[in-house]
């Protein structure tokens, strides 16, 4: 699930390029609102189950070697800020969604451009980084415990 979240992800910031390189006219509004449901619903729920289920499993069995606390670390402050950045574009993209115009499509423009570029960036730090160790350390009861807590994530926010 994590992987797959990993993939829709980077066809979104692909999503995001494409409705930069499209404004101020030229932007699919179906796209938009797609996208800014995504941002503000299903990224923060992604990074609730990196950093309460998946990040405290792999702190428990990385090795030393691995290096990995220190990656966590960066990548977890990346969350916090990536989730304010969403919900910021999110807002944008829904009036957009709407049929609105931005009021200023340069800047917005500018923010989309900075969030898919560093968001692109956390994947695939995540996807080289991470997911590897995580296949190579987890256990099966690991996996048990992370599928349920991933469970347990969606029915409180659903
Ligand atoms: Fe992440
Ligand atoms: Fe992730």
């Amino acid at each position: 699930m994590i992987a797959n979240a990993h993939a829709v992800q980077v066809q979104m910031c692909d999503a995001l390029e494409r409705i930069a390189d499209g404004l101020p006219d030229e932007v699919d509004r179906r796209l938009c609102a797609q996208v800014a449901s995504c941002l503000q619903f299903d990224l923060p729920l992604h990074h609730h189950d990196e950093e309460a289920a998946l990040f405290p499993l792999l702190r428990e069995r990385a090795l030393p070697e691995d290096g990995l606390a220190q990656i966590l670390d960066r990548l977890a402050s990346e969350h916090a800020s990536d989730n304010d950045f969403a919900s910021e574009i999110a807002e944008a993209l829904e009036l957009l969604g709407q049929g609105g115009r931005p009021d200023n499509p340069d800047m917005l423009g500018y923010m989309l451009r900075g969030f898919f570029e560093r968001y692109r960036r956390h994947v695939h730090w995540e996807n080289t980084l991470v997911m590897p160790i995580a296949r190579m350390r987890l256990t099966p009861e690991d996996l048990e415990q992370l599928s349920a807590r991933m469970d347990e994530n969606r029915r409180q926010t659903g």
